[in-house]
């Protein structure tokens, strides 16, 4: 089928009580794992492409292989660009054939985030695109996006309210304890706080910075109201251990098929894992 929206997904996910994996794909290695890991699984899933994997793979090609594998695919899946910072890379990716955007200016003032977000919004509505946006900061390191942790803070819920009235976004992702790339010590989540911006906000919440977080917090985060979920440093982790077992045990190897293929493997098993942990399997 052709690609759906994020926000048909995770609206879905919301009157359901789980939440959909979204992940983020640089490689063709990348997308078949989460394909086939989601028709195994018999779940939604989201595709999405940063601002550093469109730079990697260029955006023709992140397109033309998530437009294969949609309508080849048995179960629903979303394009979306994560954490496009620009109007005109929104515009982009709309034109190019994305589902849905993330237009994120949580760097931005909060009055300058609102203006961006509301003139996405504007467009990707008119064309069928659903939009996330995201309030607060969310810490660490994704791709060419740096937050301090000092600097990081977090997701007030009367903002949150406020905010998704004025600019009109899809989806909210939150900033509520998590982080970016491999965790230092244990993240620690907020729940109070994301419990009072699920009360204040009628739209979908998103948690980013999901890998590393322990399942015990990932359940209740959804229970809470998280709809869509955020991985990509624990698929980074799989494919760069499996890379350095096969060559370790065959330095010799020249053939990528066999260096990779196993490695493709190992995110699989990776996102089977969190599609059965988010509650998305067999939601398809
Ligand atoms: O936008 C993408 C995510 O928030 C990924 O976070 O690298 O910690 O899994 P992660
Ligand atoms: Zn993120």
């Amino acid at each position: 089928m052709a690609l759906v929206t994020v926000a048909e997904l995770a609206r879905a996910a919301a009157e359901g009580g789980y939440a959909v994996g979204a992940f983020n794909l640089n490689n063709m290695e990348i997308l078949q794992a989460v394909i086939a890991a989601a028709e195994e699984e018999r779940s939604p899933v989201i595709l999405q492409a940063s601002q550093g994997g469109l730079k990697y793979a260029g955006i023709d090609y992140i397109v033309a292989m998530a437009r294969v594998a949609a309508e080849s695919a048995s179960v629903p899946v979303a394009l979306n660009l994560d954490h496009g910072t620009s109007f005109a890379q929104a515009m982009q990716c709309i034109r190019q054939g994305f589902s849905a955007v993330m237009v994120d200016g949580s760097k931005l003032p909060f009055e300058e985030n609102i203006a961006l977000v509301k003139r996405v919004a504007d467009v990707a509505h008119a064309v069928g695109v659903s939009v996330e946006a995201e309030l607060g900061k969310i810490g660490g390191t994704e791709d060419d996006i740096i937050v301090a942790e000092r600097e990081a803070t977090m997701t007030d819920p009367q903002e949150a309210a406020e905010f998704v009235k004025r600019a009109q976004p899809d989806l909210l992702a939150v900033a509520i304890g998590t982080a970016h790339g491999v965790y230092r010590g244990e993240p620690r989540l907020d729940f109070e706080r994301l419990t009072s911006i699920k009360n204040k906000v009628d739209i979908p919440l998103v948690l980013h910075g999901a890998s590393g977080v322990p399942d015990e917090a990932i359940r209740k985060a959804c229970q809470i109201g998280i709809s869509k979920i955020n991985i990509d440093t624990e698929l980074r982790v799989a494919f760069s251990g499996a890379v350095r077992k096969t060559l370790k045990d065959n330095p010799g190897e020249i053939d990528p098929r066999k260096i990779i293929g196993p490695a493709r493997e190992a995110m699989q098993q990776v996102v089977r894992e969190k599609m059965r942990l988010f509650g998305c399997s067999g939601k398809a």
